[in-house]
Order: structure tokens, then C-alpha cells, then sequence
């Protein structure tokens, strides 16, 4: 079934027909759709800018980290995590069980390939993918044309780098969090972590771990919930109460478990957005932290909690409360963003922040045979969601051709010949 025509076009471009989608991006969402597809038997191919699956579990993560839900809410399609894995995996683990995952399904994606463009030829129905090298010293180019495209590039593809007066000009090591690994060297540092989601409490807890005097800015506000309540996980009894009960009161629920558990944390700096956790995550994105021990060393003034930052001179930074701290390193845990407007010339389905507009569950199809994959702020849970969906909707339009096929040549054939 799986054809792979191969040709050089005009420009010296290497130009592949792709029998069945692309799928752009060799992450979790990536992998998880490959495997439903080969299940059904439908040829696909991926590609992937790194030189692994995963990168960004493999290569953009610190040491310490550990998937936040329990394991049975992150496991992909077809494979659960196996019987001995704690609760909660580690990194290291995850990594192994999607090297499995990928050996089991045989998924063998296009490495050290980056997507540069897709478009969509009105003329011929067929999505037109320009990728160039991304190893080695030769810059080569290769175009893959297709009547499918699968985009799992992530929400987290990129670094956010804000823009700071003075950041550019300070003179210690200014990081992403996404480089950083461990805090062994900043042992006896002054270390300041811009951001207080998920990565910038979890670099401070590690930065204080490892006897660093981490402070964390919180220009805003920030919802911070127990991993636990009342013996189950957070995320477990949110979706149970949910079933149940409008948002607001789970909202409440919650906030009320969380008040009992953790006390009030406004004394500590932290303050809590007006729109509970989950009213948030569902309107604005914004992930709730879960708390893994970062709180008590905010308590015990290991980490301390610093507001918004004026500007960077030297090695000093200003604060908004015209505190001024000396600092030898910054990491900046100031999020991610999609990097989709920067390759896909498409604007009805994604929206200009690189997500698409129609919010869950209904974003992961557009015209043309458009799909998008991981981009639900739902994690891994909703990666498996889309993987689902997409791949019984590429089955059925796979059966359909199939059948048109034995009667008649289909027209785009014809036109590929053409390029
Ligand atoms: C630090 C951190 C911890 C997290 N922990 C959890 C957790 O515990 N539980 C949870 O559910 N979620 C967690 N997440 C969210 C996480 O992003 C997703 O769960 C998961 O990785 C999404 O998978 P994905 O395949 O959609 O995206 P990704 O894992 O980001 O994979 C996308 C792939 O696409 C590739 N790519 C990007 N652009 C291009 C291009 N132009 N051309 C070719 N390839 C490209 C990338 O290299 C990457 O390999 C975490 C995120 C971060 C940043
Ligand atoms: N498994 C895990 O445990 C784990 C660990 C890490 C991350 N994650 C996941 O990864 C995703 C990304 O998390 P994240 O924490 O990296 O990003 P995030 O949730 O987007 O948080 C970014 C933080 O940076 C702050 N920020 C941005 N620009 C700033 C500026 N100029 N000055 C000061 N602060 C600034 C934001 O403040 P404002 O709120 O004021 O904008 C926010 O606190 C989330 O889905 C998260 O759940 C999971």
C-alpha cells in the first residue's frame, strides 16, 4: 500500500507523492495518529525537525520532571503504560514507553526534516510541503505533495522570550526553560525564574534543591491546587465532579480543598486570578499549577516570590516595588507558543496564535484535509482524543478513495505530473 514516489523537480528540489497524509511533528499527537493509521493499514508519512520522536520530552525538559496527571489519563491509543510504572512516570520513562510505542507500530519518521511551508493548490486539491534539512552542512530541500495534512507540531514549539528593557545587555546567563536540565551549577546562585506556571515553580523547586536562592517573579496571578485531595488526584476529581456539577461549583469545590490544604497564600505573595482554576483554563488556557513541593519552600523562604520586573541592568534587576536584587543567572519560564503561522499558508482553520479557532472538541478539522492534533490545551489526554477522531475520519475518506479508484483514475494523479 505505501507509495512513495520520488522525483527532482525543476529547482533541484527533491519531490516526494505521498500515498495518504503527512503528518508534521514525531511528539506524542504525532505518534499516536501514525499508530491508528497503521492499524487501519492507511500509509502515511512523518516528519519531524529533530533527530528523535518526542524532542520535546527528550531534549526540552529538565531532569527532575514528572507527568503531572496520573498514568492512565497521558497513555496514547492501543498501549497503556505497563503495570510497574508509578502513578506518576518520569521523563525518563515516558520516553521509553513512546520509543516502544513507536518500535511496536513500526512509526519511522522523516528525521532532521523541518517543515519550512504547506499550501494548499486549489487547482490540483493536493497540499504542497516544503521541508529543508536541518543536519548536516548540506542544505537540501525536498517537497512532499499530498491530499492530507496532519499538523501535530505542538503547542509548546516554541520559547516564549519576552521582550525586557535591559535583558538583552545583562550581563549573566539569560536561559529558556526549555534548556534547562538541573540545578547543580547554580548551587550558592542568585538565580531569578521569570514565571510561575508549572516550569517556573518546578525550576524553583529544583533551583532550591539544589541550595540555589531562586526568586520567582509573579507579575499576575496564579491558581495553585494540591496534586492530591482527598486521596485522589486533582485533575481525577475534577473530571468526576464535573460530571456532575456546573464548572463554578467544581471551581469552588476545589478552591474551597485547596484553602484546607494549603492555607492562604496570599501571605506568601501568591495571589489567586478573580476566575477559578478550571473557568480559566476552559476561557483563557491557562494552566493551574499543581503544587509538588514548590509551596513549602516558598514557606520556608527558600524560593522567594518577587512581583513583575522593570528592568535589567548590569547584573541587577528592578522590580515594579523599585526593589532592586542582584542576580548572577535568569531563566525565563515564560511559556510557549505554536509556531503553525510560520509555515502553514492557511488562515480560515488556525487562528493567528497558531490554535485552531473552533475551540474543543470540534478543532481538529479543517478544509481540504486539514487536521490538527494536540492543540486542545487538554495535554496528552487530548492528544489521544484528536488521534482518535482523526484517524477513523482518515479511514473512512481512505475507504472512499479506495473505492473511487476501482472505478475511474483519479484526476490528481494527472495533475502531479504536472509540477
Ligand atoms: C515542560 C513540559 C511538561 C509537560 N508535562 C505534561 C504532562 O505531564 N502531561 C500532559 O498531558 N502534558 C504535558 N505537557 C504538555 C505537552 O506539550 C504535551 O502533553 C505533549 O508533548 C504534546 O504532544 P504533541 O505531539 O502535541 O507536541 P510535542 O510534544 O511538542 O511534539 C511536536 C513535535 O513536532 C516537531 N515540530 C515542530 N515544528 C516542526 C516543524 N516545523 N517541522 C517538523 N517538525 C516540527 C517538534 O520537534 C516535536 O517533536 C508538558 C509540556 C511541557 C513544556
Ligand atoms: N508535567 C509537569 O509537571 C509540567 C511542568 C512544566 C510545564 N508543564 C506544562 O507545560 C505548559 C507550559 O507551562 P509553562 O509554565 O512553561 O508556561 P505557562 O503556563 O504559559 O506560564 C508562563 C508564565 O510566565 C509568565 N510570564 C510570561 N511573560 C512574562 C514576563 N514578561 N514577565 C513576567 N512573567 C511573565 C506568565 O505570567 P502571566 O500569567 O502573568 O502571563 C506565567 O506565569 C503548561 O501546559 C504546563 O502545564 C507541565
Amino acid at each position: 500500500m505505501f507509495s512513495f514516489s520520488e522525483q527532482n523537480n525543476f529547482f533541484g528540489r527533491r519531490c516526494v507523492w505521498v500515498n495518504g497524509p503527512v503528518i508534521v511533528g514525531a511528539g506524542p499527537s504525532g505518534l499516536a495518529i501514525s499508530a491508528c493509521l497503521k492499524d487501519q493499514g492507511i500509509p502515511f508519512v512523518v516528519i519531524e525537525r529533530s533527530d528523535c520522536i518526542a524532542s520535546l520530552w527528550q531534549k526540552r525538559t529538565y531532569d527532575r520532571l514528572k507527568l503531572h496527571l496520573p498514568k492512565r489519563f497521558c497513555q496514547l491509543p492501543k498501549v497503556p503504560f505497563p503495570e510497574e510504572y508509578p502513578e506518576y512516570p518520569t521523563k525518563n520513562q515516558f520516553v521509553a514507553y513512546l520509543e516502544e510505542y513507536a518500535k511496536k507500530f513500526d512509526i519511522k519518521p522523516q528525521f532532521n526534516e523541518c517543515v519550512q511551508s504547506a499550501k494548499f493548490d486549489e487547482a490540483c486539491k493536493l497540499w504542497r510541503v516544503k521541508t529543508v534539512s536541518t543536519a548536516g552542512s548540506v542544505r537540501s530541500e525536498t517537497e512532499y505533495i499530498c491530499q492530507m495534512l496532519v499538523v501535530a507540531t505542538g503547542e509548546n514549539a516554541e520559547g516564549v522570550i519576552p521582550e525586557i528593557e535591559g535583558l538583552k545587555e545583562f550581563s549573566g546567563e539569560v536561559i529558556h526553560a526549555k534548556d534547562y536540565k538541573t540545578g547543580v551549577k547554580y548551587a550558592g546562585k542568585n538565580v531569578l525564574v521569570v514565571g510561575c506556571g508549572n516550569s517556573g515553580m518546578e525550576v524553583s523547586l529544583d533551583l532550591a534543591n539544589h541550595n540555589a536562592k531562586p526568586s520567582m517573579v509573579m507579575r499576575s496571578s496564579v491558581h495553585v491546587l494540591p496534586r492530591e485531595m482527598l486521596g485522589k488526584s486533582t485533575f481525577d476529581l475534577a473530571m468526576m465532579l464535573m460530571a456532575w456539577l456546573p464548572l463554578w461549583i467544581v471551581d469552588r469545590i476545589l478552591l474551597i480543598i485547596a484553602w484546607f490544604t494549603l492555607g492562604n497564600l496570599e501571605t506568601f505573595g501568591i495571589k489567586r486570578p478573580s476566575l477559578g482554576p478550571l473557568t480559566l483554563k476552559n476561557h483563557h488556557g491557562k494552566t493551574p499549577v499543581l503544587d509538588i513541593g514548590a509551596l513549602d519552600k516558598i514557606k520556608s523562604g527558600e524560593i522567594t516570590v518577587v512581583p513583575g520586573i522593570k528592568r535589567f541592568t548590569g547584573k541587577t534587576v528592578e522590580l515594579v516595588n523599585n526593589e532592586v536584587l542582584n542576580i548572577d543567572s535568569v531563566i525565563l519560564a515564560t511559556g510557549y507558543f505554536s509556531n503553525v503561522p510560520f509555515w502553514l499558508h492557511e488562515k480560515e482553520f488556525f487562528a493567528e496564535n497558531g490554535f485552531p479557532k473552533t475551540p474543543f472538541p470540534n478543532g481538529w478539522k479543517g478544509k481540504g484535509g486539514l487536521y490538527a492534533a494536540g492543540f486542545t490545551r487538554r495535554g496528552l489526554a487530548g492528544a489521544s482524543a484528536d488521534a482518535v477522531k482523526i484517524s477513523k475520519d482518515i479511514g473512512k475518506a481512505w475507504k472512499k478513495e479506495l473505492n473511487q479508484k476501482k472505478q475511474k483514475v483519479p484526476t490528481h494523479r494527472r495533475c502531479i505530473s504536472t509540477f
